[in-house]
């Protein structure tokens, strides 16, 4: 399949390009910038010029290829305002691309987070929820995933809270950045909450296998840890940085310190059994060892 790529150049995104491009398809990948076009140039994929704010570069990467994989956000915490400022601009981009495939059969495969749910790990089934500071994303999401009755094979693969290669990325990432900043390795609460985690090469493989397999409306998770408490990544991190590891207020995560806090496991039984997914590379705890100081 040639298949469009949006955040293809990111720490998933490129990921995924590279298990695309070795499993006989191609790529055309999004970019906003000329390092993103050489980037993905150097990594064997076609480049199409556009921000997700454009959506004629958008609609136009969607109509000339067989799929799309939808990674792009810009990834802005640092307020409330700035984080529904990249939500909005995320859901139009979608909602560009999902018109554009109406009707066409073709698949689409965009991303959302592992629900939580009190007292037990959630899986495929559980609903993305509604409210919250990215509750926005997940409504978008299920929007999306209604295009199945519309002739879209769209399917959602929810990512755990920390998708990492070589001891970087997401929520993990976040502990290990704000540690540099402040000198302290910290955790929310008592840091017994637990956060699901996978390694971004078998979150590829997972995205790959949705694109060419997942029926039409299907939600997958992309988990590896199940749970790991949150004190076990934080006393990673400040033994790799030789920083003290403390309880610190939730307000240290801003918007996302609600989220930070929660317990949260996630279970991805019926994805590796209904898709055969298998991952095979380090665990967090196992990766973060790459964190230098
Ligand atoms: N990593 C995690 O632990 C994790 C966990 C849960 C969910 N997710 C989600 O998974 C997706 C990919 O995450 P990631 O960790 O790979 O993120 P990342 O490393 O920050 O990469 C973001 C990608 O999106 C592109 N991008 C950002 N804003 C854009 C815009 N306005 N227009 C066009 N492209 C834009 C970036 O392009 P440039 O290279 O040009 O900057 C880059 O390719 C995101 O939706 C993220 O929220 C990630």
């Amino acid at each position: 399949m040639r298949v469009f790529v949006t955040g293809a150049t990111g720490l998933i995104g490129s990921a995924v390009v590279a298990d695309l491009l070795s499993n006989d398809h191609t790529v055309l990948g999004l970019a906003r910038s000329d390092a993103s076009a050489q980037k993905l140039e150097a990594a064997g994929a076609e480049a199409v010029r556009g921000g997700l704010a454009d959506l004629g570069a958008v609609r136009a990467g969607a109509a000339q290829t067989d799929g799309v994989i939808h990674l792009a956000f810009a990834n802005d915490f640092s307020s409330p305002e700035a984080l529904a400022n990249a939500i909005a601009e995320e859901s139009a981009a979608i909602t560009a691309i999902g018109q554009e495939l109406v009707g066409s059969d073709r698949p689409l495969v965009v991303c959302s987070g592992t629900p939580a749910v009190p007292g037990r790990s959630s899986t495929e089934e559980d609903p993305l929820p509604t409210v919250g500071p990215v509750a926005g994303r997940g409504i978008t999401v299920t929007a999306t995933l209604e295009l199945a009755a519309r002739g879209v094979r769209a399917s959602a693969v929810r990512l755990p809270r920390t998708v990492h290669n070589n001891g970087t990325g997401g929520f993990a990432g976040v502990l290990t950045n704000i540690a540099r900043q402040s000198g302290v390795s910290g955790y929310a609460g008592d840091g017994t909450q637990r956060w699901p985690a996978v390694h971004a090469l078998d979150a590829a493989t997972l995205f790959r296998l949705a694109l060419e397999n997942a029926p039409a409306g299907t939600s997958w998770h992309a988990v590896d840890d199940e749970g790991d408490q949150v004190k076990d990544i934080a006393a990673v991190i400040g033994r790799r940085l030789g920083l003290p590891v403390e309880s610190v207020p939730a307000e240290t995560y801003g918007p996302l310190g609600a989220i930070f806090a929660t317990d949260q496991p996630a279970s991805s039984a019926h994805t590796r059994a209904a898709l055969g997914w298998a991952p095979t590379h380090p665990r967090l705890l196992e990766d973060l060892e790459n964190i230098e100081a």
